[in-house]
């Protein structure tokens, strides 16, 4: 039972993922978490505060042990391949948690593994278990996701969080805004598979008007992922959230980032009763404890 991509799942897999999620809170409220057994690798070439950090403190929350891999000091560094390094490490671990650079890499680690793969993030396709908290978040501050008017807004055509949640904000019906500064527009390949599964209402506008959303979901501009790092230092330059595009919104609209935010939510912003970002960071945890205990029942019954 890997975790690659969210297009493998279906709205019944999600609401399975929210019930656990939900479990995990109620469990961890009243300090009594059911204790598991189990190892967890952590594999992360990429930097990660949030995805690696909150899958391992959930594992310690539900009494697994972690070990790490650390690329720079790791055998990779002597040429070893992906491939032999995914099998060893298959070897050591009951769950691998996986971040690479490189799309399609936690598929491919999924073909050499037993264990079950959490993809943390590749390249700028996938990164399923944040949409998993990013939907629960919502569904926990806003009730019914599909009465919601999303927009989407930052560097739409780099951004992995970006077209994981598209998707998911699809399957739960809805109305999603993209709003990409010129030249970082969501692929149309992604705009077309969910505008043709779910008859989803998409928008794209290069102009912030934020008075009709429910929802503000930003993310940086990703400059790792730029061929050209000046061009990524320029929209960097002109892409912030000012202070007065706040004015005139609905009330209870909500900010969410998945973090790290860079320059682009500036300090007035940060504070406004709008922002509630670390309030979704912290919805990793209980979402990746119930990713992490589904895991090991599916990985439990394929052995028994
Ligand atoms: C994001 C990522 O790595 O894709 N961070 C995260 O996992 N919370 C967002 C980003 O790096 O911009």
């Amino acid at each position: 039972m890997d975790l690659i991509s969210f297009r493998d799942l279906s709205k019944e897999d999600v609401e399975d993922y929210f019930a656990r999620a939900e479990e995990m809170d109620r469990q961890l409220e009243a300090g009594n978490v059911e204790k598991l057994d189990g190892i967890v690798a952590t594999m992360f070439f990429e930097p990660s505060t949030r995805t690696k950090l909150s899958f391992q403190s959930a594992a310690e929350r539900l009494g697994l042990q972690i070990v790490d891999f650390v690329g720079s000091s790791s055998s990779l560094k002597k040429g070893e391949s992906f491939e032999d390094t995914i099998r060893t490490v298959d070897g050591y671990a009951d769950i691998i948690v996986i971040r690479h650079p490189l799309e399609g890499s936690a598929r491919v680690a999924s073909e050499f593994a037993e264990a079950p793969i959490a993809n943390g993030g590749d390249g700028g396709n996938q990164h399923p278990s944040q949409t998993l908290l990013d939907l629960y978040t919502l569904k926990k501050m806003k009730g019914d996701i599909g009465a919601l008017n999303v927009h989407l807004v930052g560097d739409l055509k780099h951004a992995r969080t970006m077209r994981s949640l598209l998707y998911g904000l699809g399957m739960f019906g809805a109305k999603v805004k993209l709003v990409a500064p010129s030249g970082l527009e969501m692929a149309r390949d992604a705009i077309a598979d969910v505008k043709r599964k779910f008859e989803m209402e998409v928008e794209e506008t290069e102009t912030i008007d934020f008075k009709d959303a429910d929802v503000v979901y930003v993310c940086r501009i990703q400059e790792e992922r730029f061929e050209d790092k000046y061009e990524a230092m320029s929209v960097k330059k002109k892409f912030t959230i000012k202070p007065e595009y706040l004015q005139g919104v609905k009330e209870d609209m909500i900010i969410l980032h998945p973090l790290p935010k860079i320059d682009e939510i500036p300090p007035e912003v940060d504070k406004s009763k709008y922002a509630k970002y670390f309030e979704q960071a912290k919805n990793g945890i209980p979402m990746r404890m119930g990713i992490m205990k589904k895991m090991l029942g599916s990985a439990r019954q394929k052995k028994g």
